[in-house]
């Protein structure tokens, strides 16, 4: 059988994950996908830190060695920020390959333009790992949600800040001690601005919103604090009320279709889903018309988890592809 070719595009925390899933699921992808899959070209930017992995997969920094080869029929990104994403993901878009993103920062600025070039040259954009790492929640509301109406999105996005309140709370660090220890277990970026910032959850929050209701609210009109504002004491008084402060974006749609958008800090009671969602984990609760509340929990960042939700996106894509033509 002809192998599948792909390439992938960033070699880091999220990039290894693919390279590592690749090879470790090797004969399951095969199995699953009728055929081989094989890395064909890895894209980075310093081919000075790739040296070992040179030695077993082809490394370039030129976009043209999966542009112009024609064989590779898939490429997965992971690289920061939107440019040269963007353009990358346009240009393979483009040159007729289905491309599968993690770059939730990107693809929160583009989603709409990449969805619809790629509806154009007839090829399938999976992005799922751009939202809450492993939760499949992209597929799960593309594929399983057509005819519910989903009035109300409440989610911890952010695992970093999720982390960084569940240590303050049970072990009473301060807010500094919390974030050094995330920083320590690699749970937070040595620049962690977007995490506790909101922004992150501010770039997942506006791709569920595109998702659910073809548009986004409004930045100006979006209700937006981070967790700096946090302290000891806030968090103290909200135990002794029996409740716990959560880091949560949250959407609201009405019923004259507009939409009003909030990440921030809320105290929630035991009852609430989110309460007992603790640690870098993510959670996404929808309420819908015909199904009610559902709650889906889990990983939301890290090499394996994300590299899960891209492997996935890439299954699925292939399990769209037309079956090959028998040989008479
Ligand atoms: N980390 C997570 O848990 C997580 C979860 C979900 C989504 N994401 C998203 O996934 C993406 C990657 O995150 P990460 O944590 O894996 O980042 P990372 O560890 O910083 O790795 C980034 C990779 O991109 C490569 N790169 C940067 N600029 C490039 C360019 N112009 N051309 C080619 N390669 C380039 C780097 O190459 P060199 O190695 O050569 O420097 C590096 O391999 C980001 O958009 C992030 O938001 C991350």
């Amino acid at each position: 059988m002809k192998p599948i070719q792909v390439a992938l595009i960033g070699l880091g925390t999220v990039g290894c994950g693919v390279y590592q899933t690749l090879h470790i699921h090797k004969q399951r992808l095969e199995i699953v996908l009728g055929a081989p899959v094989e890395l064909t070209t890895v894209v980075i930017e310093n081919p000075d830190k790739h040296q070992r992995i040179a030695e077993k997969a082809p490394i370039s920094t030129d976009i043209s060695d999966i542009l112009y080869n024609p064989e590779i029929d898939v490429v997965f990104e992971a690289i920061n920020g939107k440019e040269p994403a963007f353009t990358y993901l346009k240009q393979c878009i483009q040159a007729g390959k289905h491309v599968v993103t993690a770059n939730k920062e990107m693809f929160a600025s583009h989603g709409r333009e990449l969805k619809e070039l790629a509806k154009t040259n007839d090829v399938q954009i999976g992005y799922d790992a751009t939202t809450a790492g492993g939760i499949p929640i992209i597929q799960t509301i593309s594929q399983l949600f057509r005819a519910n109406q989903i009035q109300q999105v409440q989610a911890i996005l952010n695992g970093t800040s999720n982390y960084i309140l569940t240590e303050m709370r049970e072990n009473k660090l301060s807010f500094s001690t919390a974030l050094k220890q995330a920083q320590k277990w690699g749970y937070a970026e040595a620049d962690p601005t977007n995490d506790i910032e909101g922004y992150d959850a501010f770039y997942k929050l506006m791709i569920l919103s595109e998702l659910i209701y073809d548009k986004q609210p409004d930045p100006e009109n979006i209700s937006h604090s981070g967790i700096t504002g946090i302290t000891g004491d806030s968090i103290e008084k909200a135990q002794q009320d029996g409740n716990r402060i959560k880091h949560i974006a949250s959407i609201n749609y009405d019923k004259a279709g507009n939409l009003t958008a909030a990440i921030e800090p809320v105290a929630v009671s035991k009852e609430h889903p989110l309460y007992a969602v603790e640690g870098v984990d993510n959670a996404i609760h929808l309420k819908a018309d015909i199904v009610g509340d559902i709650t889906l929990t889990g990983p939301g960042a890290g090499s394996f988890p994300t590299a899960s939700a891209m492997i996935e996106d890439f299954c699925l894509i292939l399990s769209k592809r037309p079956a090959p033509i028998p040989i008479s």
